[in-house]
């Protein structure tokens, strides 16, 4: 009788554990993160005291961009003199609590200290190119992506580039700018980013996605587009966001939305947003530019997802459920890019068996680690993936995307899931995990079918 009741309990709490895990997240950086993403905002540091601020930036959002302490002005306002005070109280805000910190913004027109305004021609391009590697260094290991330039492209239907001081020493400004952080730094992801870039028939879009296209073709060390996402009367939600989003990661970049804020807190637009963003795997997370309306550059607009005092909106509401309900992503575009891309991403999975191999690089801190796993098909492409990796002593898995795994330390097996089984011949999807521990000198193996 025993044995029968204590088989009884046991089905009884195995299914309130059942029960428990199933319950949906009750934060946006929970939720997100298991979808394999974040969901972050920017923050300024003289908010950091605001105990109602900190409240809610403590509890819900797991990424964090400085609204104004990482730029050129800030981190350099006298030429060869570096202060990082600011930004550095919010990058130990952020990754004491275990959130990640994205870099905004290394090259600008705007925002310069004084002396980078007079300057021009090949003093200017070294100073920028400097400033770029001294905070890129600085912040090595810390930051998970820099937003490397900002904002390089006219607005308007000419599609040319910005007419500024770094424009004028010579149209390769920008990937010299990318080239001199990706030595600095090998670890984090290097975005290009922009406003009314959201809009996928605008000529600023497709200028930008041909410098994208561009750098990839020739190597250029791009990694990721970042699309600000100011949405309002004047610039309002596309519908072909989507579009834009799947267009950008088509190229072999990653896609994230830096800047989200929209005019008058649209509940509907806010999900609309992150359903978009759910559905393309390259989407890696959403941050909003700033927390309370109050906190907002745009505060009369009222464009946030927290009011004044801090309550949550009938937008974070949309927001949250839509990330709880939101679907696995799907790879391909769900509408095939109309205008100029020579190459649309509209091949077919293969469907066959084959070989597979794997790649691993490491964002490395003291204590801590992200791996991005990059798994590439063989020449019959793959139905299903297992990547092999075996953690150094000490390393423990911590949490995990876009892939299923057997454990946390030792030797760990990772297996696809169902929207990334499929890769096609010569293409390549991407896992991550974050762990604590030194993962230095991991080896991957991949099998596929
Ligand atoms: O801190 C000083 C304060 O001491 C002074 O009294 C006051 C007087 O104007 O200025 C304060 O600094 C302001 C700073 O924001 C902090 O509030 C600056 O003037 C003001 O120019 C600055 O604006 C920032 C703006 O970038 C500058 O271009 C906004 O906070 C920031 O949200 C905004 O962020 C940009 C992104 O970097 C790029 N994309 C567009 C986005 C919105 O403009």
């Amino acid at each position: 009788m025993s044995v029968v009741l204590s088989a009884v309990g046991f089905a009884a709490c195995m299914s309130m554990i059942m029960a428990t895990s199933a319950t949906a997240a009750t934060t946006l950086g929970a939720s997100a993160a298991e979808k394999g993403r974040y969901f972050g905002a920017a923050v300024a540091a003289n908010k950091l005291s605001d105990s109602v601020y900190t409240t809610i930036l403590n509890r819900e959002f797991n990424s964090v961009t400085p609204e104004n302490e990482m730029k050129i002005d800030a981190t350099e306002p006298q030429q060869n003199q570096f202060t990082y005070t600011n930004a550095d109280r919010i990058v130990s805000h952020a990754r004491s609590r275990g959130m990640q910190v994205r870099g905004h913004t290394l090259a600008w027109h705007s925002q310069q200290p004084g002396w980078m305004q007079n300057m021009s021609g090949t003093a200017l391009r070294n100073a920028m190119l400097n400033h770029v590697t001294q905070v890129a260094t600085h912040f090595r290991g810390q930051v998970v992506a820099w937003d490397v330039v900002n904002e390089a492209f006219a607005d308007g239907s000419s599609g040319a580039r910005r007419d500024s001081n770094l424009q004028r020493t010579g149209n390769d400004w920008i990937e010299a700018a990318f080239r001199a952080a990706r030595a600095a730094d090998s670890g984090a992801k290097l975005c290009y980013n922009d406003y009314n870039t959201d809009d996928w028939t605008h000529a600023k879009t497709q200028a930008v996605y041909r410098m994208v296209q561009d750098f990839k073709q020739r190597g250029v060390p791009i990694d990721c587009v970042g699309l600000q996402s100011h949405f309002n009367s004047g610039s309002p939600y596309p519908g072909n966001y989507r579009t834009t989003l799947s267009s950008f990661a088509a190229l072999g970049v990653d896609v994230q939305i830096t800047e989200l804020d929209i005019e008058g807190a649209s509940a509907t637009t806010y999900r609309n947003v992150v359903n978009d963003c759910l559905a393309v795997s390259r989407c890696n997370g959403i941050t909003v530019w700033g927390i309370r309306d109050s906190d907002s550059w745009r505060a009369s607009q009222t464009p946030l997802l927290f009011d004044n005092s801090g309550n949550k909106k009938p937008a974070y509401d949309a927001a949250l459920s839509a990330l709880n309900s939101g679907n696995p992503p799907t790879n391909p575009p769900t509408t095939p890019p109309t205008n100029p891309p020579t190459n649309p991403p509209t091949t077919p999975p293969p469907g066959g068996p084959g070989s597979c191999s794997a790649t691993v690089s490491l964002n490395s801190w003291t204590g801590g680690f992200v791996a991005t796993v990059r798994v590439t098909a063989g020449s019959s492409g793959t139905n299903s993936w297992t990547v092999t990796l075996t953690l150094p002593s000490g390393a423990t898995v911590s949490n995990a995307w876009n892939a299923q795994r057997s454990g946390n330390s030792g030797t760990v097996q990772w297996t696809n899931v169902s929207y990334n089984g499929h890769i096609a011949a010569g293409q390549s999807t991407e896992f991550g995990f974050q762990g604590t521990g030194s993962a230095a000198g991991m080896t991957p193996t991949c099998t596929a079918t």
